[in-house]
């Protein structure tokens, strides 16, 4: 049995930067934040249309002691006060990933204190604990990222079964994929999201896909090639593509495909909590429909706020204190791992 919690004040102060934002924060007790700095590299990447990891890693390097300093000063703490540092330390990009690394073990040898190995996604899974205090496991959680569509039971903390999985492309790789097809740019995501406001969900038929033996495995391939298939069809006959409908038929074939697999998994598996993780739980459709959906089965829905749900640091503070605590610590050779398989250390 892990531990759920101990006795003193534990202080964590936690880096993130496995992809595009250098992240820090200072999180108590694994559920409180007293301070979350993000710095995006968003407007420097969308001049080229996607995340450039040269061009990331020197950002990172550039803004990692000043996101430190910044968390620090917002929590009103010194590196005294702080118990332990937490890193992401995979998966991501190797040399984004390297920056956080190196600061992190920089900042706890000479600050004397321990340092903790945090996985991305279990980062991404914790984020719900933050504003959620009275979640705690087993639950059911899809985890939705650029990287990662995985359905997995929380079974205690840092513990997963996974259930389902992408045969191919992770969902927020879909997006982003859609939204350079029809010119939206960089970031995808939240720019299908907006544009899907305007459109009709109904205006394009899109297949959904039937994925081998397993219920709970997602495919979304076949939906982005007939995402795109359409939009050269269209340039080909000179057709015009209405933006918002096919953003909002895309957007609402991917919602059906996370909010059944979810819903189903809580129904066989006999859960009644389900939470949502990673950049994509932010999109609009998919929380109102996630939360439809939960009402109508009674299932107790919870999702980290927007700006927990993309990459940030808090979040890798709240796993970390359960790290932490459970006596996981990183040693001085600790290396970035930017394939980290899930569930794996
Ligand atoms: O979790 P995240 O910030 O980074 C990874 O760990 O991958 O997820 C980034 C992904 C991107 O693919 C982005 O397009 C998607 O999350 N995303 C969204 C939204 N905001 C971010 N997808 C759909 N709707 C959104 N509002
Ligand atoms: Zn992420």
């Amino acid at each position: 049995m892990r531990k759920h919690s101990v006795d003193e004040d534990v202080y964590i102060l936690a880096i993130e930067s496995s992809c595009d934002e250098t992240a820090a924060a200072v999180v108590k007790n694994g559920r409180e934040v007293l301070s979350n700095v993000i710095s995006s590299q968003i407007a420097l990447h969308t001049q080229f249309g996607g995340v450039v990891p040269e061009i990331a890693s020197r950002k990172h390097i550039e803004k990692v002691n000043q996101v430190v300093e910044e968390a620090l000063e917002e929590a009103h703490m010194t590196l005294d006060g702080i118990t332990a540092v937490a890193v992401t330390y995979g998966p991501g990009l190797v040399g984004a990933l390297l920056v956080g690394v190196a600061a992190a073990k920089a900042i706890a040898w000479a600050a004397k204190k321990p340092l903790v190995p945090v996985h991305h996604i279990e980062g991404h899974v914790s984020a719900n604990f933050i504003e959620n205090k009275e979640l705690e496991p087993p639950f059911v959680c899809e985890i939705i990222s650029g990287g990662h569509t995985h359905l997995v039971i929380v079974k205690d903390y840092g513990e997963f079964e996974i259930i389902g999985r992408t045969r191919d492309d992770a969902a927020g790789e879909a997006f982003d994929k859609v939204a350079r097809a029809v010119g939206l740019g960089y970031p995808g995501g939240p720019k299908v999201d907006k544009a899907a406001k305007d459109g009709d969900p109904h205006a394009y038929e899109f297949p959904r896909a039937k994925v081998g033996e397993n219920p709970y495995d997602f495919s979304f391939s076949g939906l982005k090639s007939a995402v795109l298939n359409d939009i050269n069809r269209a340039k080909m006959t000179g057709e015009e593509i209405c933006v918002p409908d096919l953003a909002a038929s895309f957007q609402n074939a991917v919602v059906e495909a996370l909010v059944s697999r979810a819903i189903a998994a809580c129904k066989e598996y006999h859960y009644d909590q389900l939470a949502i993780a990673g950049g994509v739980a932010s999109n609009s459709a998919l929380r109102a429909g996630m939360e439809e959906a939960c009402r109508e089965n009674h299932i107790r829905f919870y999702r980290p706020s927007p700006i927990l749900c993309t990459d940030n640091a808090a979040m890798i503070g709240a796993a970390g204190y359960y790290e932490y605590i459970n006596g996981v610590r990183a040693g001085w050779d600790l290396n970035a791992i930017p394939n980290l398989k899930f569930g794996e250390r």
